[in-house]
């Protein structure tokens, strides 16, 4: 097998964290890249020096909250400047995170995550997509926004994925050199139990002494589509496991 350099943008994150790992175990050079590393996709600051050598980039960095308008500035920013910086640095190929149901998205983070695989795929540098499911770690962090004893989730359908689990396709995908043919449609990964994300909560609020209530979701971004199930995973998804249960169960 060919070591193969890869500069990994947003190293420090969810899902990052994973993908830095599995690189690391596969005997692949890594670059973390997070502003934590002295690298801002943003500013740039430490961006042209990180990317020195780098074949491959993994972007997986993220804006911090739901609010669409900041979501598309970064997103917009940051593909921007990892192409014009990536392409000075010759690097080979792009593989990026996205999101099941960004192109039926038309408001909220979707949305801008919709703009950020746009962005990304008019540069020069030739880029591999994963769409995955909300990852089961994201969980936790609904019930941290909300603070306080109950927490108000929407029971919308979903079908949460681990985030080692899309680590390990984004992975592979950055690893295929291969062009996807004509109409391929972009790859999908999710988990195996199609459940509410108030029940998956549910689970994890009973853990931490957090009752929580399902609620509609009206007055969310696209809230009918998902309520539709426009936002689980199409026919052509690769479904790997653990369950949000199982997952929750390995926990400390
Ligand atoms: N959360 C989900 O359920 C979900 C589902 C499907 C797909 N995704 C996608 O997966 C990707 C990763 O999501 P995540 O939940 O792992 O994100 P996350 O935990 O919020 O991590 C974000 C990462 O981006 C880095 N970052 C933020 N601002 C930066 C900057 N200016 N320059 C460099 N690095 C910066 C952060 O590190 P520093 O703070 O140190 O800079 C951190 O490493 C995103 O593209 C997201 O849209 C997420």
């Amino acid at each position: 097998m060919s070591i193969t350099k890869f500069a990994v943008a947003g190293a420090t994150g969810r899902l990052g964290r994973h993908v830095v790992d599995i690189l690391t175990e596969r005997g692949h050079r890594v670059v973390p890249m997070s502003r934590a590393t002295g690298v801002d996709v943003i500013t740039g600051e430490g961006l042209a020096e990180a990317l020195t050598g780098a074949e491959v980039i993994i972007d997986v960095a993220s804006w911090h909250s739901s609010d669409q308008d900041a979501a598309t500035e970064f997103f917009r920013t940051s593909a921007r400047n990892l192409q014009e910086y990536g392409q000075k640095a010759e690097v080979a190929q792009i593989t990026m995170a996205s999101i099941i149901g960004v192109d039926k998205a038309t408001a909220g983070f979707l949305a801008a995550k919709k703009v950020h695989e746009e962005l990304l795929l008019s540069g020069p540098i030739p880029v591999r997509i994963l769409r995955a499911a909300q990852f089961h770690e994201f969980v936790g962090q609904l019930l941290e926004w909300q603070q306080g004893d109950v927490a108000y989730i929407p029971a919308l359908p979903t079908q949460l994925v681990a985030c080692r689990t899309v680590a390990e396709e984004l992975v592979d995908l950055a690893l295929d050199s291969a062009a996807p043919a004509p109409g391929t449609p972009v790859p999908e990964i999710a988990g195996p139990r199609q459940e509410t994300m108030a029940e998956a909560a549910r689970l994890l609020g009973a853990r931490r002494g957090i009752e929580v209530v399902g609620v509609d979701g009206s007055g969310m971004p696209d809230a009918e589509i998902a309520a539709a199930g426009g936002f689980l995973p199409g026919p052509h998804a690769k479904l790997a496991g653990p369950t949000f249960e199982e997952w929750l169960d390995t926990r400390p």
